[in-house]
């Protein structure tokens, strides 16, 4: 009989290291975020210098797979070797705030890097803080944290940990000041209503924008890549013109790094000892940045089904938006489908909002005379029926 597992193990690859080409991997050189870098050791200085004079919060901003997680994991290892050489002891925490939704599970996250066992329940969130700075306070620890995809946060109403954390700090004025903070998102919006102004405005000259990387960056970014993750030699110099022109459109490193990792599975699906362009050219037509299962499997069930509207209603009208009413009929349908109840107009124009603002649907007022004014609803390039199929996997599998 056949030995098919070590035929398959057996069978050549041109990749060599597949982990250097995954999303856990932080690379510890980052080609062409040289200057952000600098920017954050420039203004976290401070926290090695004098220990405890001041509380820091920078933001970083920018567009999907610009580098923006991979910057503050990299500074955040920095700083803190750095601050252990001279004997300051400075922790780091990151925290995703699409996974963590609420302060009190932030703080919890926070409370059990200290307490590992603390129970989930039965403190407030204000509680829960306390006990942090205590136990800062105690062991004369500092703390930077890394509010990662921060704009899932600030959007829900009266939940502002930066607000808290902010005005926690200033109450201390005269103690040390033991946490702080870098917040990252899209597109964080600094509101007015939320801030008092000063606060406001340190933040706004602490924010750090991140462009979507150019073609040459990107060749850059797949370059260093290649060479930790590929056989000498396998990965044409045009595969990677080719990747890099697909996703300079978005600027986006991590598409261009799927791309690559998908071309090299084509090469050794197809037996071939070099990747050549047209695999990168395939693996494009196969994926589809918008659809990243983190971001869908995040969302409340709701509204995963409110998104199975959409696409079912813009499937069969084959158009490019569906009024909101449309999509509102076909969401009691499908809430009928699973037995829920439908939740009320209001709450369903909010998630619209929400997820608009997120780049997940598209929404816009229609024109004059188009039925009136209402809200339209469209969905990114994905075609309608992807779309579906693909939120029919989570729901399956919930
Ligand atoms: N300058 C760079 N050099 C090498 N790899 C990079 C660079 N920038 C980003 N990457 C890689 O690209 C991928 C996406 O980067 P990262 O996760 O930091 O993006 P992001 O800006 O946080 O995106 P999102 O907004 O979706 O969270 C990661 O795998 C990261 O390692
Ligand atoms: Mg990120």
């Amino acid at each position: 009989m056949h030995d098919f597992m070590e035929d398959e193990l057996n069978r050549p690859s041109v990749i060599k290291n597949e982990y250097y080409l995954s999303i856990d991997y932080v690379p510890d050189n980052l080609p062409h975020r040289d200057k952000e870098l600098r920017t954050l050791a420039q203004g976290f200085k401070v926290l090695i210098n004098s220990p405890g004079k001041t509380s820091l919060k920078y933001i970083i901003e920018g567009p999907v797979g610009t580098g923006k997680t991979a910057v503050a994991k990299l500074f955040a290892d920095k700083i803190i070797s750095s601050a252990n050489l001279r004997g300051i002891n400075l922790h780091q925490i990151h925290i995703n705030c699409r996974i963590n939704k609420s302060p009190y599970l932030i703080y919890l996250k926070i409370l059990r890097k200290f307490r590992p066992n603390f129970p989930r329940r039965g403190h407030s969130p204000e509680e829960v803080l306390q006990m942090i700075i205590e136990i800062l306070d105690q062991n004369d620890l500092y703390l930077l944290l890394i509010l990662d995809e921060l704009d899932y946060f600030i959007k829900q109403k009266g939940a502002d940990i930066l607000y808290d954390l902010t005005r926690l700090m200033d109450d201390r004025l005269n103690e040390p000041q033991r946490i702080s903070i870098i917040g990252i998102g899209r597109r964080i919006r600094l509101d007015e209503s939320v801030f008092d102004l000063s606060t406001l405005s340190t933040l706004q000259q602490n924010i750090i924008r991140f462009d979507k990387y150019t073609v040459q960056e990107l060749y850059d970014i797949l370059k260093y890549r290649v060479q930790l993750a590929f056989e000498e030699d396998v990965v044409m110099d045009e595969t990677l013109q080719v990747i890099c022109d697909i996703a300079s459109e978005r600027g986006d490193a991590r598409y261009a790094i799927e791309l690559l990792w998908r071309a090299g599975k084509q090469a050794d699906a197809l037996n071939s000892k070099k990747v050549i362009p047209d695999y990168a050219r395939r693996a494009k037509s196969d994926t589809h940045p918008e659809l990243r299962r983190e971001i869908f499997s995040a969302l409340p069930f709701h509204n995963q089904l409110l998104l199975i509207a959409a696409a079912r209603i813009l499937k069969e009208s084959c158009s490019a938006y569906a009024t909101i009413g449309e999509v509102e009929d076909m969401y009691h349908s499908v809430c009928e489908e699973y037995n829920e109840e439908p939740r009320a107009h209001t709450q369903i124009w909010e998630w619209v909002q929400d997820l608009s603002a997120h780049g997940i649907i598209s929404s816009k007022r229609s024109g004059q005379g188009q039925r009136g004014q209402t809200t339209l609803i469209g969905i990114s390039d994905v075609p309608a029926d992807l779309l579906e199929q693909f939120l029919l996997s989570f729901i399956e599998n919930r």
